[in-house]
């Protein structure tokens, strides 16, 4: 089986790791480098749960392999709070009550935060868009939407 070091850069911090060449990102972050707050909801590329920025760009984590984040910058659902405080975003998931078991929140917030980024005044339509990859069998919806436009009223990603 093939191994590979790689360095990738996790919520800014450099990871130097030694990975198989079948892992995928996911794994990897979960189980090498504990960061468990990226969530395994289907490893096949359907439900989102596993969603991360790679270089600035949302991936299924599920769908990547380990060796292809060699110098790539990784950002988790842990990266998005500053020094233990909640983003805006995350706040306004709070306020909304947009969280119930929350399994698909990691992903969530991670593809709204890549919005917002991008779009700071995204439409209902664009925010429904930007989502269409990320599945929650419990909100509806209608609660991650409004938290994603608080969010953006504040300006705030
Ligand atoms: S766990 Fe990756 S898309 Fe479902
Ligand atoms: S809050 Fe349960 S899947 Fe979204």
């Amino acid at each position: 089986m093939s191994t590979h070091q790689i360095t990738m850069f996790v919520n800014g911090e450099p990871e130097i790791l030694t990975v198989q060449g079948h892992r995928t990102l996911l794994q990897v972050l979960r189980e090498q480098l504990a960061i468990t707050g990226t969530k395994d909801g289907c490893s096949a590329g359907e439900c989102g749960a596993c969603t991360v920025l790679m270089d600035g760009e949302p991936v299924n984590s599920c769908m990547v392999l380990a060796v292809e984040c060699d110098g790539h910058e990784i950002t988790t659902v842990e990266g998005l709070a500053d020094d233990g405080q909640l983003s805006a975003l995350q706040a306004a998931f709070v306020e909304h009550n947009a969280v119930q078991c929350g399994f698909c929140t990691p992903g969530m917030l991670i593809s709204a935060h890549a919005l917002l980024q991008r779009n700071p005044s995204p439409s209902e339509q664009e925010i429904r868009e930007a989502l269409v990859g990320n599945l929650c069998r419990c909100t509806g919806y209608l609660r991650i939407i409004k938290a994603i436009q608080t969010a953006a009223k504040k300006g705030e990603a």
